[in-house]
């Protein structure tokens, strides 16, 4: 049996990874901070599957915390041959009126926990020549997006730095996946702040986590450097830079998400 460790395994998109790879028999470690969530999900996974779920709870914004985490899997016996760096948040509004400290944070947690992560777990997986990881981005990562700017450009990041390493790993064995989803069924927007029309509006564009979820596994088995999920909407928008001059598609993205 392998072992998967995923970041957000407390709610929506990691939540969801979790019953999925447990329901194939996977074991697990749970990363995230809410260590009342993580517990139930964990005990609720083994009780039904009859795997191993442990519970590792972490800040990812610490700076240390891809060590701790590391430290904390090894020390506790697991080898984990999957790795998903899936925890993230995004902050609606212009730039300069949010606060700085979250955006900064969120750098730390959508890219700097999750190289670091990458960065200490992928080596075990090359010695092993076996292995995967799927690092979650966005359809947010194909465009500039004003007024979701820092959370853009995270994502932006998320899914060069995946799809570089997908070609690095090609002859170690180990799959590389950079997940992007659309508008998911998920706390995020709650927790992104955005105002209730939009959110609103962008919720019927909405696909469930499960499906999110089922894409990645699909598309990871196939070997693929990165998946755009959810319906054709999501596949317009990804490539409408290929179309239209730049500055006209960040008006436009611009002009929906001033709200
Ligand atoms: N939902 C969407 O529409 C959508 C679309 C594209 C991409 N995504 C991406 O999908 C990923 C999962 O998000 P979601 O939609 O499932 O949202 P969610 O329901 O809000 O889940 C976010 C997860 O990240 C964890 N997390 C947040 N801050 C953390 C921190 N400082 N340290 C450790 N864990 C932290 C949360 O757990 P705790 O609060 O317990 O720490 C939670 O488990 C994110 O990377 C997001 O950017 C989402």
């Amino acid at each position: 049996m392998a072992t998967a460790l995923i970041t957000g395994a407390s709610s929506g998109i990691g939540a969801v990874f979790a019953d999925r790879l447990a329901a194939e028999g996977n074991h697990l470690v749970l990363v995230a901070r809410s260590q009342d969530k993580l517990t139930a999900i964990a005990q609720d996974l083994s009780q039904r599957y009859g795997i191993k779920a442990d519970v590792i709870v972490q800040d990812l914004v610490e700076p240390d915390a891809a060590t701790q985490v590391f430290t904390t899997a090894s020390d506790r016996g697991h080898t984990i041959d999957m790795l998903i760096n899936n925890a993230g948040f995004g902050l609606h509004g212009a730039f300069t009126t949010r606060d700085r400290k979250i955006q900064l944070d969120m750098i730390q947690l959508n890219v700097m926990a999750l190289v670091d992560l990458t960065y200490q777990f992928l080596p075990g997986m090359q010695a092993r020549q076996q292995g995967s990881i799927i690092n979650v981005a966005s359809t947010a990562a194909f465009q500039a997006i004003p007024y979701f700017a820092v959370y853009a450009a995270t994502k932006a990041f998320v899914l060069s730095f995946s799809e570089a390493l997908w070609h690095e790993c090609s002859g170690d064995g180990v799959k590389v996946l950079a997940l992007c989803p659309g508008p998911t069924e998920t706390e995020f927007f709650k927790v992104a702040d955005f105002p209730n029309e939009m959110a609103k509006q962008v919720g019927q564009n909405y696909a469930s986590p499960e499906a999110v979820v089922e894409d990645a596994l699909k598309a990871l088995s196939r070997g693929q450097s990165n998946v755009v999920t959810g319906g054709l909407m999501n596949q317009v928008l990804v490539n409408a830079s290929r179309f239209f001059p730049r500055e006209m598609l960040v008006n436009s993205v611009g002009r929906f998400f001033k709200g």
